[in-house]
């Protein structure tokens, strides 16, 4: 089993996608160890995703993820940051398989709905920025 951490991101909240998102990945065996909705400021956004400062598209997305609310969660399955990634489809929605996430409604390469960890590394790291041990529910 291998949790990953998982965003709707604020396009998939204002769009009222929260439900559909989840609707998808409980149906994949994924299971809700921790849900909760924030509103980022700026800087949190930026501490986030320091691991693409310096990238042209650090300013804007950051200024995105702090624009409106997020659903963080932490997910647990089998091979579950693949599995999750899986579901998500391509961060380019225009190379997004069909019947991904973000095929089927990313609108752009920013506004992609979700975002999830991509290895063990970011997912310990990202998991840890939002929640704390108490906050992660074991049987
Ligand atoms: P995410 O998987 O959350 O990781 C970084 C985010 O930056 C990405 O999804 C997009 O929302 C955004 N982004 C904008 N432009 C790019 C780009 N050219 N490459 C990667 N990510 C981008």
């Amino acid at each position: 089993m291998e949790r990953t951490l998982a965003i709707i991101k604020p396009d998939g909240v204002a769009r009222g996608l929260i439900g559909e998102v989840i609707r998808r990945l409980e149906k994949e065996g994924l299971n809700i160890l921790a849900i909760k909705m924030i509103w980022m400021t700026k800087k949190q956004a930026k501490g986030f995703y320091k691991v693409h400062a310096g990238k042209p598209f650090y300013e804007s997305v950051t200024d995105f993820m702090s624009s409106g609310p997020c659903v963080v969660m932490v997910l647990e399955g089998e091979d579950g940051i693949n599995a999750y990634r899986k579901l998500m489809g391509a961060t380019n929605y225009k190379e997004a398989a069909k019947g991904t996430i973000r095929h089927d409604y990313a609108t752009d390469i920013e506004k992609n709905v979700v975002h999830g960890s991509d290895s063990p590394q970011s997912a310990a790291f990202e998991i840890a920025y939002f929640f704390n041990e108490l906050e992660i529910f074991r049987e």
